[in-house]
């Protein structure tokens, strides 16, 4: 049995007033919970499992059961208290939806995501967050994804004096006095632990092709901006790469060869070839020409089914 966190200690607000109360206490709150559910829309497959961790009275998990028909939620907190009304307000989605109390150190069912909101601030360590995000990672299936959204508090600085001012802003709209709110975050400073960006962020991945010229540009920008400020490292990868690092490798014995491609939008496609593992072959991407002519079958990923017809009038032996 878990050692348990109430919230109702903590926040100091009960389980069934925590809804109206913490839209009081977090700006952005609803679209922070949007946020999530649009990074998972289209990433999770049919039956596929969202684990929601610290899921506290289940808004997150709600919204993901709503707007995603085929998943099913999981949604793990220690606190029993705000489980119990998690279950009352996910109960019409029946089967699709259970709550596990347990506490994010204990172990992960096999999952396609992972989401948190407004909870992995309560890791208190930089090394147990690197811990639980590589027990997330292990429990993932290949090509999952792991979304969390928190509020971020830096320790000074001008970052620090901005979102108390705004964190106070929002607070007075909803009534809570200067000298509250004070008191509030003194309290919350007690439990909770954030980790400012720069600490948090060690690599930065970012796509370097093939795409839109301006997209891949804007990308890379904002990647540089975000490594200056932080000192994180940064790669490039292709966006083949990204995608084939999230298979599973083909357990048929035929398969030799993973062909990624990417209609370039001149009847023609960009490819990279990959080793079954993922392993890189051959020059970079380019448009289908001579240089890859593997004789082996190639699995093709991500194909866009009308040019499996011009792969394979080039004659690739497609194994499909
Ligand atoms: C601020 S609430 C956020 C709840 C909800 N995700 C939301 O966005 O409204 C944090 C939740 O994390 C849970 N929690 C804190 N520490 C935990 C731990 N070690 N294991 C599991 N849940 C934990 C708390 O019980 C609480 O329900």
């Amino acid at each position: 049995m878990p050692v348990e966190h109430r919230v109702a200690g903590h926040l100091g607000v009960a389980a069934d007033d925590y809804d109206r109360t913490i839209r009081t206490f977090i700006p952005g709150y609803e679209r922070m919970v949007a946020t999530v559910v649009h990074w998972l829309d289209g990433h999770v497959p049919r039956d596929g499992l969202v684990v929601d961790l610290g899921a506290g009275t289940g808004a997150l998990g709600a919204a993901v059961l709503e707007a995603l028909p085929d998943v099913r939620v999981e949604l793990v907190d220690i606190d029993p208290n705000m489980l119990e009304v998690a279950a009352t307000r996910c109960a019409a989605h029946g089967e699709r939806f259970h709550v596990r109390h347990a506490r994010f150190q204990d172990e992960l069912p096999r999952c396609h995501a992972v989401v948190a909101s407004l909870a992995l601030h309560h890791v208190a360590t930089h090394d147990e967050k690197r811990a639980l995000y590589r027990a997330i990672h292990d429990a993932l299936e290949p090509g999952g994804l792991v979304v969390a959204a928190d509020a971020l508090i830096y320790p000074d600085g001008p970052e620090r004096a901005r979102m108390i001012d705004d964190l106070f802003a929002h607070m007075a709209e909803h009534g809570i006095s200067g000298s509250e709110a004070t008191g509030h975050l003194a309290q919350w400073a007690e439990e909770d632990f954030y980790v400012p960006l720069p600490a948090e962020l060690d690599l930065i991945a970012t796509t370097v092709g093939p795409g839109s010229f301006t997209g891949i540009r804007v990308g890379l920008a904002a990647a540089r901006g975000i490594a200056l400020a932080t000192n994180a490292e940064e790669i490039g990868v292709t966006g083949f790469e990204a995608v084939v690092a999230g298979l599973a490798p083909p357990d048929r014995d035929g398969v030799r060869f993973l062909l990624a491609t990417l209609e370039s939008r001149r009847e023609d496609l960009y490819v990279q070839l990959f080793d079954r593992l993922g392993g890189h072959l051959g020059d970079p991407p380019g448009g289908v020409g001579d240089a890859y002519r593997p004789a082996e079958p190639v699995q093709v990923v991500r194909h866009v089914a009308r040019y499996i017809a011009v792969v394979s009038s080039r004659s690739w032996p497609i194994a499909s």
